[in-house]
């Protein structure tokens, strides 16, 4: 991994997560996040302010050591006990199968290679009872709009760490087995290619999360707040 994506562009994405429309739509969505909560690509844990008492703990998740150095200051502030794992979501988690009442993805699923491999990860965790509560920017309905993703998509995967301007956001979560049971989607200001949203929850049946055996549970790379 380069410098620029090394510690150039954890910065950037922190200062360009905290804009004023990204923090109203925290401020609206986090709270309805409630028990034992997996937040899958923490990154610099920009969402910690607005977890709600109904939270008993977090797990924060994520790959990038220099974004997840910038969450550790926020998760010693937080009211919360925090726990931060570096890795990717998309590699077995060191959580239990049906432990998390909440996971939580905000701007996420677009960078992650793998996303369908992650849900699954979710899905293993979640209780059946359990709620996936996400905010996600991806592919626009218009064609002329979808068409500048798919244009944009290759450069703009460079420059910001791989995220997909035109992943169907509903298609990849349905895909992976959860029922959609609320979605908003809209733009927010600003250039329509980077900024179509799809802000709602995803649950999953408890026939659907069966799980044989769970995978090595490790200490490695956990740290705890
Ligand atoms: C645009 S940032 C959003 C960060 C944070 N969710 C927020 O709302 O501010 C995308 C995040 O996805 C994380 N990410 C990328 N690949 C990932 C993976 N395989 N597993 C988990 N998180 C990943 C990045 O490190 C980064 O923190």
């Amino acid at each position: 991994m380069g410098f620029y994506a090394r510690f150039v562009l954890p910065r950037i994405i922190d200062v360009a997560m905290r804009n004023k429309d990204t923090t109203r739509l925290r401020a609206e969505w986090i709270p309805k996040a409630t028990g034992n909560v997996l937040e899958v690509g923490i990154g610099s844990g920009l969402n910690l302010p607005y977890y709600s008492r109904e939270v008993t703990q977090i797990f924060g998740v994520d790959p990038s050591p220099e974004l997840l150095k910038l969450a550790r200051a926020r998760a010693s502030a937080a009211t919360h006990r925090v726990e931060l794992i570096t890795q990717s979501a998309e590699q077995p988690l060191p959580l239990e199968s049906c432990s998390i009442d909440t996971a939580v993805m905000t701007w996420t699923l677009c960078s992650i290679p793998n996303p369908s491999r992650a849900l699954e990860e979710i899905k293993r965790v979640l209780k059946p009872d359990g709620r996936l509560v996400f905010m996600e920017h991806g592919r626009a309905p218009g064609d002329q709009v979808a068409r500048w993703q798919d244009r944009l998509t290759p450069i703009w995967k460079r420059i910001a760490g791989g995220c997909d301007l035109n992943r169907r956001i509903e298609a990849v979560i349905q895909g992976a087995g959860f029922r959609i049971a609320e979605l908003k989607t809209f733009y927010l200001p600003g250039p329509r290619p980077m900024t179509f949203t799809y802000q709602g929850f995803g649950e999953i049946g408890s026939e659907d999360n069966v799980h044989e055996g769970n995978p090595a549970m490790t200490n490695r790379n956990r740290e705890q707040f």
